[in-house]
């Protein structure tokens, strides 16, 4: 009986992996295939950020999210407001997932993982992507795409086109101007 009960417990397991997600990157989509190797369920949670100042809307990153997981059916991307930690309850969610890629990340980490915990009791675990993409940032794929450099290997295929179009865009205006 008592197995049972842990079994179907088991299977209710839910992990939220947040961020802003301006781009996807590459790193981040490594992150969510090993998350849904641990856990039954992973929700990708899409923070709008406008203190960011983001190159994508939030609309624009879940549908990226969603074309680079379609193969994953026990992924979900949604976009939230307001902390991070009631939109895990709102999921019915038990854990936080975060992408370490360097030491140097843990500082920032640190403090909103213990935030999180002392707001909610909830739990951040940490994973670490594949070492080819622990230089990768969002803002370093910004940065290089707009100097027309190669990101290929950085992005999934429609990232690089959608980075390619708003980026041209962008200056096909600052040239009108
Ligand atoms: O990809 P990022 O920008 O490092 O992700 C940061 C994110 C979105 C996870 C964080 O800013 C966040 O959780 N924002 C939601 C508001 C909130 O709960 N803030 C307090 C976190 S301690």
């Amino acid at each position: 009986m008592s197995t049972d009960k842990t079994a179907s417990n088991i299977d209710r397991l839910c992990a939220v992996y947040p961020g802003t997600f301006d781009p996807p990157t590459l790193g981040h989509l490594d992150v969510v295939r090993r998350a849904v190797r641990l856990f039954p369920q992973v929700i990708v949670g899409v923070f709008p950020n406008p203190r960011k100042a983001p190159l994508f809307s939030a609309r624009e990153r879940v549908a990226l999210l969603r074309s680079a997981t379609a193969d994953l059916p026990h992924v979900t991307v949604k976009a939230f407001g307001g902390l991070l930690v009631d939109f895990v309850r709102r999921e019915k969610a038990q854990v936080i997932l975060r992408g370490i890629r360097a030491v140097s990340d843990m500082e920032y980490e640190f403090q909103m993982a213990m935030a999180n915990r002392n707001l909610s009791g909830i739990e951040t675990l940490f994973l670490m992507p594949d070492e080819a993409y622990t230089y990768v940032t969002a803002t370093l794929v910004k940065e290089v795409a707009r100097h027309d450099g190669d990101v290929s290997g950085m992005v999934p295929p429609a990232v690089l086109t959608r980075l390619k179009k708003s980026l041209a865009t962008r200056s096909r205006r600052s040239a009108s101007r």
